[in-house]
């Protein structure tokens, strides 16, 4: 008689062993929860239970099938049949909560209730973003961007890949646990912020378990500055062009000191200004404005045309106390 029941545990065992075993889900994802006896009693009823709860979430009767004890849960479904003494369910739409220990339990007769335990383990992938974090020029250190892993189970990895930059750029990363179970994690990018790394381009690489592959979030660093020094460059015969060094680019105005702009004989378009024809009523100072969200700066050019008859434009170079451009006079420019 103990040699029999011996073998009867035994057997059961082995064929629970056989088909129970711990799930590995994505969160949002479908799994199934199997279960599957082999033995030659009868059964009564299947069960599943969860921890920490002591009741019974489902119980599985031949005659009536799956009864829900604390509230129908569509997601889960019955996939087994009492025939082949399989009560295997199948859970979708996985979320956090679902994660955790699920005993299945067959109850025999006459045998009492033999049951496999088995774990649910939850991946979450993280939700990754890039914020740049608009430097603007300066000598102190300051974080420049910070790249982020939110809400991931495991831990996700957070590194910055910068280069030929070495050790003009350090990281600092921050850990955060949530209640949930996910982690957080934020990986700030530091260094001083000069003309001479701005523009070059870093990766912030995201990788862990819950992740199908890594994460490569490629970044510009972004200097803003304002406009340094504006320039007026004569471009044509009768153009002139505004050019200054600005991040983000500069917004360029045109204007005429105390006088508007003669409609008929300039042409202004962006940093260009052009004079159409070469009269007198030109004459006059012209401003050029570059201006961004950080600042403006501004440059002058005299004009003045001489002679009626020769219609000779003619430059008057740096008025006193202006930053302007020369303007070398240029003999046979006809009207
Ligand atoms: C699972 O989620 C999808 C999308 O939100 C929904 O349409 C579907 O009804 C859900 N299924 C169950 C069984 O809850
Ligand atoms: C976990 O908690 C964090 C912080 O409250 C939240 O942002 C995140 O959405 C939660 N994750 C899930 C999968 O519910």
């Amino acid at each position: 008689m103990l040699l029999l029941v011996f073998t009867f545990l035994s057997t059961a065992v082995e064929a629970l062993r056989v088909i129970g075993g711990d799930m590995t889900v994505v969160l949002g994802g479908t799994t199934i929860l199997p279960c599957k006896l082999i033995t030659t009693d009868s059964i009564t009823q299947i069960s599943w239970r969860k921890e920490p709860q002591t009741d019974n979430f489902l119980t599985i009767l031949p005659a009536t099938g799956p009864l829900f004890l604390n509230g129908h849960d569509k997601r889960f479904q019955f996939i087994g049949n009492f025939k082949d003494i399989n009560g295997s369910l199948q859970l979708s739409n996985i979320t956090l909560t679902d994660e955790g220990t699920y005993t299945c339990i067959f109850t025999l007769f006459p045998g009492g209730d033999v049951h496999t335990v088995m774990h649910l383990n939850l991946l979450v992938p993280p939700v990754t973003s890039l914020k740049d974090n608009r430097p603007t020029l300066g000598t102190e250190e300051v974080s420049l961007a910070t790249c982020m892993a939110a809400g991931s189970k495991p831990p996700a990895k957070v590194q910055w890949l910068t280069g030929t930059l070495g050790e003009k750029v350090r990281p600092t990363n921050n850990v955060t646990q949530h209640a949930n179970g996910t982690t957080t994690t934020v990986s700030t990018l530091f260094g001083v912020p000069t003309r001479e790394i701005n523009h070059r381009l870093v990766k912030c690489v995201v990788t862990g378990a819950a992740m199908s592959k890594e994460e490569s979030l490629p970044f510009t660093i972004q200097i803003y500055f304002s406009p340094i020094e504006v320039t007026i460059n004569r471009s044509s015969e009768d153009s002139f062009e505004c050019v200054t060094e600005a991040n983000p680019k500069a917004a360029f105005t045109w204007s005429r000191s105390e006088q508007s702009m003669p409609q008929s004989t300039v042409r202004v378009e962006g940093a260009t200004l052009q004079f159409l024809s070469m009269t007198s009523d030109l004459n006059g100072l012209y401003q050029c404005e570059a201006s961004n969200l950080y600042g403006r700066k501004h440059s002058y050019i005299y004009v003045h045309v001489t002679s009626e008859i020769a219609a000779k434009l003619i430059d008057i170079g740096k008025p006193m106390g202006f930053c302007g451009e020369a303007w070398t006079p240029t003999p046979g420019v006809e009207s």
